[in-house]
This record gives structure tokens, C-alpha cells and sequence, in this order.
């Protein structure tokens, strides 16, 4: 092996992303909405909590009527987040510290505000027409939408506009009219601007609903019908439709394949995409490309969003490993996503019981896959309880006509969000009045979480039994040890009583680590074969798991071993 062999290994296989949403993370300005000097004035706590790389929420010039995924100005910054020179600035610091750097794209829609948008709908003859996807409707008077296809979010994708007289496709929000890629033009504008922040330096994109780039090109066949309302990972059926003509459609998986071929245009380093994609495993791996040499030819990732609402139960991550594995095998490589934007934060989903988040978040940083952390994750911060009325989030506000008790039945365990603001309020720096996130005189743009007192960074720093330090722990602990971050994946069956245990072994090279994890509330005892030359982290500091050829766990216990070499 060369000296420097590790850091040879494909360096976005085995880094860990850190998720910063820019409006909550850090106010500088003193607005109480987060910017990027503010997330410059982290960047110190985040090499230090191990972090290697960064993926922005988009802070590119939008009218902010979805927080940036409504985007008016690829090549700019919103004035409200600072300036380009920020933006360099941003870029380089983060270079400077040796982590990575990831935007998130949204090729899928512009704003309604994009100028392209407001020259499209400016009338039929327009040169940008053809940027979006117009269409008439149905005779007689052309007043009823094109056909039946519904928007993610429910109700008709199309929207009509009385100046043209006709409709435009939006998948997501009426302000989110849909690019058309099936113009050369925009193709090539939409992958220009990739090449321009590649030029700039960025290390890679995060592509938002990268599944709906494409829709059918017959506008004359209704989507069917399909028993099921609310979305789910395993298909793309939704609100009594099966979406056949708009999510996932063929053309996407080409288009994966020819953005690739952009992002190889960038070496040293190379640079990585992750795809936003709700989809089955199966569907999740054709957005991947196929195997070519140790690389695929589509995108380098997906999320997994499987995770999300997984049980924390032993036998529940045993299924999806052995899924994963069995789907992504190398040179393909899943993720672990438990946290984001859109979704309850995954602590909520464990009763905020932070000796479950350790557990959870010793699987998710050293299982196989790339491990992606929200932002506030490493510190326990938790979900708030907002009504729908005057939220800020446009989903939210989408829904804000239905019964109490219906948005209480739909929400009730978490695994469905409506108000997105519960999971974006702002990070906890401290325990003053806004928690350090913006001066005790400035209102925040959302108001800070429960228990801010006690869940904060400063809080945590010095406790070293706080979730923060127990995050510091495993990140480091994964960065410098190849089986983990590297390493092939292997499930070991638990005897046939402890069936809430989960064990597997990491190995790279001559390196083998075991993981034990303990998914009870109970203390598990099991024999071991005797052949660890250490503990290299634990959940519990102190605890002594191994004695001899006893292995002890206490309630949700976990615990990484080092096995002896093997030659
Ligand atoms: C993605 C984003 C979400 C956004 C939507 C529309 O799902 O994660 O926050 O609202 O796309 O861009």
C-alpha cells in the first residue's frame, strides 16, 4: 500500500455532510434571518465537531416564497444571505479548512419572479416561451387543466394563466413553474451554471427533486388511479394517483447521465451529485447509472430517504443494511439521511431521548453509505410545535383549510410534516433569549425551539457525556478509520434470543471493526468469541462492555470494537 493510501480513497464516498439551512444557522446582520458571514463565523465549530463537508440550503437570489427553493438568479446571492464576495469567501474558507463545499441546485422549477418565467408568460410569441411547459386546455374554452396530473403536493400541477390564455406545469408550488429540458436551451443554460459554480470551486450539488425533471410528452394521457393518499419511499403513488407521467419519468434517468458527464469535466477533486429522490430502492439505483469500472455513470448518490421513519428496532436497520447492501453494493454506495428541511427531526421521532439519538447516531456514522447530519442534530435540537395558521412555510399555508383534528391525525407519529417551519427553527448556539442565534433585541424569523436552556453548544462543550461531544466522538473516530468510513459491510446473525441486538463488521485492508448495538431498554449480556484488542467508542464513557468472553450492553447501548488483525 502507498503511504498515503487513505487519502486516496474516493474522498466523497467517505466524507460526512453536514446540512446548513443558511436562514436558521447564524444572524451577523442582526435582521433575525441567518446569512452567510454568520455561517462563516461557524466554521470553526464545524472542523471542530469533525464535519468534512457542508451542504447549503440554496441562498441564491429568490423572492424567499420557499425559502430559496424558488430561485430568481442562478448566478447571484439574495441580498438578505450577503454578496458574492461572501459567497468566495464562504468558499475559500471552507477550503482552507479542508472540508468540502455542496450547493443545492434546483434544476427542476424556477421562481414565478426568474425573468425567464416572466418574459415566458409575457405572451405565446416570446423567444423563452419554450423555457416552460405551456400547454391548452381542455375544449371547449380551454378553462379546465390539460389532463389530471396532480402536483407533489396535491391538487392539478397545471395553472392557468389569462394573459396566454393557457396552462403551465408546476410539480411542486404554483410560484415553481417547471424548466422545459426538453428545449436544448435550457439544457444547456441549466448545465452552464453548473460549470460556473464548479469553476468557482464547489465540490459538488445536492439536486432538489431531480425525479420530476421530465414529464410525458403526451399531455393527452391522464395519470390512473391508485389506492393510496399519502406519498411514501416505496413508489410515486400519491393522493389517490399513480404518477406515472410526472415522477420518474424514463428521460430522467438519461438526463442523470448527461449531467454526469458535465460534473467529469471537473477533476481534482472530483466533484459529487446527490439526487433528492423519493423512490423505491429499485428506482433509487437506475438514478445511480450502471457500474462502469469503480464509478457509476449516473448520479454519484441518492438519499435514502428509507431511513426516515425507520423503527428503532434492531431487526428494522438488519432488513434495510441487508437491503442496502443487497442493492448498493460497491462500486454503488447508499446514504443515511434521519434528518432534513422538510421532514420531522428525527430525535422527535425517538421521544427526545437523547440516549436513543447516540444509538442512532452510532448507526448512522458507521454503517456503510454516506452519513448526511442536520443542522442542530449533533445537539439534540428538537421539533416545535407550530399551527398551520401563519406559518412561514408554503406548504404549510397550502394546507392551512384543513380540520384540526385531521392535521393532528395526520402527524401524530411524526413520519407526515405539514408545517416545515417546526423543523427549521433557529440553531442553538447558547442559552440567551434567541440562543445566540441573533441579539435578544431582534425578533428571529422563527422563534427559537423548546429547552433551548440546556440544548445548546455551549451547554454541551463541556459536559463530555453531551450528545455534541458523543457526535465529535464518532466523527472523528470514522475519519480516521478506514473500515468504517471505507470498509465492506457485513450483518453478524444475533443468537437466536437476542434479536435486539444488531452487530455487524467494517473491514478495509487487515482492518476489522465490530459494532454493537443494543436497541432495548433492557441490559443484553451475550458470549463473544473473546478476539478484541479494544473499544474504540462507546455511548456510555466508563462502561466496561467486554469481560473476557462477555460482552455487556446497557438499555440502548452502543459500542465500536476493534477486532485483532488478521494477518
Ligand atoms: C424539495 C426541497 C423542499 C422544497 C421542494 C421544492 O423537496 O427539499 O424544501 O420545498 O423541493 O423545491
Amino acid at each position: 500500500m502507498p503511504e498515503n493510501w487513505v487519502d486516496k480513497l474516493v474522498w466523497w464516498k467517505k466524507t460526512t455532510i453536514y446540512q446548513v439551512y443558511p436562514r436558521s444557522y447564524k444572524d451577523s446582520s442582526n435582521n433575525g434571518i441567518g446569512d452567510i458571514p454568520g455561517i462563516i463565523s461557524k466554521l470553526d465549530y464545524l472542523q471542530d465537531l469533525g464535519i468534512e463537508t457542508i451542504w447549503f440550503s440554496p441562498f441564491f437570489a429568490s423572492p424567499q416564497a420557499d425559502h430559496g427553493y424558488d430561485i430568481s438568479g442562478y448566478r447571484s446571492i439574495a441580498p438578505e444571505y450577503g454578496t458574492m464576495a461572501d459567497c468566495n469567501r464562504l468558499i475559500e474558507e471552507i477550503h482552507s479548512r479542508d472540508m468540502r463545499i455542496v450547493l443545492d441546485m434546483v434544476l427542476n422549477h424556477t421562481s414565478n419572479q426568474h425573468p425567464w418565467f416572466l418574459e415566458s408568460r409575457s405572451s405565446r410569441e416570446n423567444q423563452k416561451r419554450d423555457w416552460y411547459i405551456w400547454c391548452d386546455g381542455r375544449k371547449p374554452g380551454g378553462k379546465k387543466p390539460p389532463n389530471n396530473w396532480l402536483s407533489m403536493v396535491g391538487g392539478s400541477g397545471w395553472h392557468y394563466d389569462d394573459l396566454t390564455e393557457q396552462w403551465y406545469w408546476a410539480q411542486f408550488l404554483p410560484f415553481q413553474p417547471d424548466l422545459n429540458y426538453r428545449n436544448p436551451k435550457v439544457k444547456e443554460e441549466m448545465f452552464d451554471t453548473v460549470r460556473y459554480w464548479l469553476d468557482k470551486g464547489i465540490d459538488g450539488f445536492r439536486l432538489d427533486i431531480i425525479n420530476t425533471i421530465y414529464e410525458g410528452t403526451d399531455v393527452g394521457k391522464n395519470n390512473p388511479f391508485a389506492l393510496q393518499f399519502l406519498p411514501s419511499e416505496d413508489n410515486r403513488r400519491s393522493f389517490f394517483q399513480d404518477h406515472v407521467h410526472t415522477i420518474n419519468h424514463p428521460d430522467n434517468f438519461v438526463f442523470v447521465k448527461e449531467l454526469r458527464k458535465v460534473m467529469n469535466e471537473f477533476s481534482d477533486p472530483e466533484r459529487f451529485l446527490v439526487g433528492e429522490v423519493g423512490a423505491s430502492l429499485e428506482t433509487l439505483r437506475r438514478y445511480y447509472g450502471e457500474a462502469e469500472g469503480n464509478a457509476t455513470n449516473g448520479l454519484h448518490l441518492t438519499f435514502h430517504l428509507q431511513s426516515l421513519n425507520a423503527r428503532l428496532d434492531a431487526q428494522a436497520f438488519r432488513n434495510l443494511i441487508s437491503r442496502y447492501e443487497q442493492h448498493f453494493p460497491e462500486p454503488y454506495i447508499p446514504t443515511w439521511v434521519f434528518s432534513n428541511h422538510d421532514q420531522t427531526r428525527r430525535i422527535s421521532k425517538l421521544s427526545n431521548d437523547q440516549s436513543k439519538a447516540k444509538l442512532n447516531a452510532t448507526l448512522q456514522l458507521t454503517a456503510r453509505g454516506v452519513p448526511f447530519i442536520y443542522y442542530g442534530e449533533e445537539i439534540g435540537l428538537v421539533n416545535s410545535k407550530f399551527p398551520l395558521k401563519g406559518a412561514q412555510d408554503p406548504v404549510a399555508v397550502r394546507f392551512s383549510w384543513l380540520p384540526q383534528f385531521f392535521v393532528n391525525l395526520l402527524t401524530r407519529n411524526g413520519s407526515v410534516l405539514l408545517n416545515r417551519d417546526e423543523c427549521r427553527t433557529p440553531m442553538q448556539w447558547d442559552s440567551s433569549s434567541h440562543a445566540g442565534f441573533c441579539p435578544a433585541e431582534v425578533e428571529p424569523w422563527l422563534p427559537v425551539g423548546p429547552q433551548h436552556e440546556t440544548i445548546n453548544v455551549r451547554a454541551e462543550e463541556p459536559n463530555p457525556d453531551s450528545l455534541l461531544n458523543c457526535y465529535k466522538a464518532l466523527l472523528r473516530l470514522r475519519r480516521d478509520t478506514p473500515a468504517l468510513h471505507s470498509g465492506s459491510m457485513n450483518l453478524v446473525e444475533p443468537s437466536a434470543n437476542k434479536k435486539e441486538l444488531l452487530v455487524y463488521e467494517r473491514k478495509y485492508d487487515h482492518q476489522s471493526v465490530e459494532v454493537w448495538l443494543n436497541f432495548s431498554r433492557k441490559q443484553i449480556e451475550n458470549r463473544t468469541p473473546g478476539n478484541y484488542d479494544r473499544v474504540l467508542f462507546s455511548t456510555l464513557r466508563g462502561s466496561r462492555p467486554i469481560h473476557s468472553s462477555t460482552i455487556t450492553l446497557q438499555p440502548y447501548q452502543g459500542v465500536v470494537l476493534e477486532k485483532q488483525k488478521t494477518a
